[in-house]
C-alpha cells in the first residue's frame, strides 16, 4: 500500500478521482495528505471529507517536509498551479506525476492551464484535444509521459465545453496512472515510459 500526497490549488476533482480509487480499492494506496497552494481551495475540504490530513502551504521547504513526515511514494499534482523547483523535482525524480489538459508537447508550458488551455486549441483550429498524465521535471509540462487519451474538437465548441470534456478524460486517467504506478507496473528509460498494463 503506498503513500501519496496530492498537490492541488483549486477544486480538486482530480483530487476526488484519486481518493475515490483509493476508496474503491482499485488503487492500492493511500492519500496521506493533500497540500493546496491556495487557501480555502475546495479540494482541502473533499481532503477533510474524507478524513485526510489538509494543508495549505507554500513553502517548498515546508512542503518537502510535509512529505517526508508522512512517507509519501507518490506525489501527485492535481490542478496545481504552481512551478515545482528543481528541489522538489529531486526529491521525487520519477515519483512525481502530473495531469496536464491537452495532448502533451501541444498547447503546454508557462501560461497553459485551467480553460486557457482549451481557448488556445480552439482559436487554433486543431480537431483534437485531450489529456496527459507525465511525470515532472525541471520543465513545466515536459516530463516523460506516461498516459494520453483523446477527445474530439466540436465545431461549437468553446472553452467550457471543451474543458467539461477533457475533464472527464483527466478524472479516468489520472487514477488509472496512480493504480498502475502502485502495482509497480510503470518504468521509465529516459523519456520513454513503459507501462504493463
Ligand atoms: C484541470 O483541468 C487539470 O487538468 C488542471 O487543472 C484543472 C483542475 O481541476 N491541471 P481540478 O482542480 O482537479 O478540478
Amino acid at each position: 500500500m503506498l503513500n501519496i500526497g496530492v498537490l492541488i490549488s483549486g477544486g480538486g476533482t482530480n483530487l476526488q478521482a484519486v481518493i475515490d480509487g483509493t476508496e474503491s480499492g482499485e488503487i492500492k494506496g493511500q492519500v496521506k495528505v493533500v497540500i493546496s497552494s491556495k487557501q480555502g481551495a475546495y479540494g482541502l475540504e473533499r481532503a477533510k471529507n474524507h478524513n485526510i490530513k489538509a494543508i495549505c502551504e507554500t513553502d517548498e521547504d515546508k512542503i518537502i517536509e510535509i512529505l517526508k513526515e508522512n512517507k509519501i511514494d507518490l506525489v501527485v499534482l492535481a490542478g496545481y498551479l504552481k512551478i515545482i523547483s528543481p528541489k522538489l523535482v529531486n526529491e521525487f525524480r520519477n515519483k512525481m506525476i502530473n495531469i496536464h489538459p491537452s495532448l502533451i508537447p501541444s498547447f503546454c508550458g508557462a501560461g497553459f492551464y485551467g480553460e486557457k488551455v482549451h481557448q488556445a486549441v480552439i482559436d487554433y483550429g486543431a480537431k483534437v484535444s485531450g489529456a496527459t498524465v507525465h511525470f515532472v521535471n525541471e520543465e513545466a509540462d515536459a516530463g516523460p509521459i506516461i498516459m494520453q487519451d483523446t477527445v474530439k474538437v466540436m465545431d461549437d465548441d468553446d472553452a467550457k465545453t471543451l474543458a467539461k470534456r477533457v475533464l472527464e478524460v483527466e478524472h479516468t486517467i489520472l487514477p488509472k496512472c496512480v493504480k498502475l504506478f502502485c502495482e509497480g507496473k510503470i518504468s521509465v528509460e529516459g523519456r520513454k515510459v513503459k507501462v504493463s498494463e
